[in-house]
């Protein structure tokens, strides 16, 4: 298939772009490099041994989005651009809602247009909001609790509702867990800019000797370890969901599905601690402080639908999630190249 990959350059995308090329798609990216830097690109053409075909703009350019649509005939969109950091979007609200929504907007616009009309999305399991008890399906209410969970929460719902007007809509919610590890080449991984919100680029960047201790967030949780529970993913596994779930685009009569990508297992932040440990053969410094607001004890996937819809199930362990991540830390400890 001819298959446009948004965001293509960032986290999931790259590694999803891996995966499509090697599995003989033809493959598009549009990217404005707001979280990714350019120098993915030759890493990207190296694992997968030839040109990548990408365009660097900004999705909410609804007539770039048209002539794109116009140059290429695609078959499905992969749509992973947006912005992702939780606390920012507490704070600059709108450009959260501006951004996803309008660079989702351009797009769909643009595939309605010119008659493509599959597509995946990249929704969250913060759609799941505060209130469900895990493991979480995929038929409980949504809502929300910062304003880029409201993106996907909302995104859904104009996803759903544009679905109804033709039925030759094909279109993916797919809800990820906690996606974590990288490429086992190292070669490409999560690069967050900054200091990281998210536990296991923190305790990556503490292994690597970037920053001092990890700061485990609560004890006192009702769980094992007193830890909160996460649902990790290997980045591999989540690609290969993205494959699963085009593949059945094709086969389906649903006009929207949803699926969950997750393991359905949760592991606590002392297990991530200890299994990192292991990877990298050092101890790693901590210490517990109080709870983060709005942190929940446990999330985790119901991930039955999607193995028995897709034929797709997560395989990789945490431990095989830390040695790919430790690996990729440690041979790029700057992250990508300027
Ligand atoms: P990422 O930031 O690494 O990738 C997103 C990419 O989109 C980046 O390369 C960025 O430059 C690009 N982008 C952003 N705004 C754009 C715009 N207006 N036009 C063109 N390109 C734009 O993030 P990721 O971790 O790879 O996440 C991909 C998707 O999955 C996002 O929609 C995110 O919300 C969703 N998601 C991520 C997680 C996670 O933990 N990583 C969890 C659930 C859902
Ligand atoms: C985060 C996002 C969520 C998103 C999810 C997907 C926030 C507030 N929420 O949630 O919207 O859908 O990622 O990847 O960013 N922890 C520590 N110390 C740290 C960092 C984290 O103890 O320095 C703990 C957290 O309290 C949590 C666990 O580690 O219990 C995982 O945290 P994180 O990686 O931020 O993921 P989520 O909280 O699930």
């Amino acid at each position: 298939m001819h298959v446009l990959v948004t965001g293509g350059a960032g986290y999931i995308g790259s590694h999803t772009v891996v995966q499509l090329k090697a599995a003989g798609h033809e493959v598009v990216v549009v990217d404005d490099f707001s979280n990714a830097k350019s120098t993915v690109v030759p890493r990207l053409e190296a694992l997968t041994g030839g040109r990548l075909e990408v365009h660097a703009f900004d999705l909410t350019d609804r007539d770039k989005v048209e002539a794109l649509f116009a140059e290429h005939k695609f078959d499905a969109v992969i749509h992973f651009a947006g912005r992702k950091a939780v606390g920012e979007s507490v704070e600059v609200p709108l450009e959260y809602y501006q951004t996803n929504l309008d660079s989702t907007f351009a797009l769909v616009r643009a595939m309605q247009r010119h008659g493509c009309f599959r597509l995946v999305f990249s929704s969250s399991a913060t759609v799941y909001g505060e209130s469900a008890t895990p493991p979480f399906t995929e038929d409980l209410p949504t809502s929300a609790t910062n304003p880029y969970g409201w993106t996907k929460v909302m995104i859904e719902q104009v996803l759903r509702d544009v679905a109804r007007t033709d039925d030759r809509w094909r279109i993916a919610l797919l809800r990820y867990f906690n996606p974590v590890g990288a490429h086992a080449s190292g070669t490409i991984g999560e690069d967050p800019a900054g200091i990281p919100n998210n536990l296991m680029p923190y305790i990556a960047q503490v292994a690597v000797g970037k920053l001092e201790k990890l700061s485990v967030f609560g004890d006192d949780y009702d769980t094992p370890d007193g830890t909160a529970l996460r649902d990790y993913i290997h980045v591999e596994d989540l690609a290969a969901g993205h494959l699963a779930a085009l593949t059945k685009l094709g086969s389906t009569d649903e006009v929207v599905s949803t699926w969950n990508l997750g393991t359905g297992h949760g592991t606590s932040v002392l297990e991530v601690l200890r299994a990192f440990e292991q990877a990298c053969g050092h101890e790693l410094p901590h210490e517990v402080v109080g709870r983060r607001p709005g942190d929940v004890a446990a999330s985790y996937a119901d991930a039955s639908r999607a193995e028995r819809e897709l034929g797709w199930k997560a395989t990789r362990t945490i431990e095989d999630m830390c040695v790919d991540q430790w690996r990729w830390q440690r041979d790029n400890p700057l992250g990508y190249p300027d």
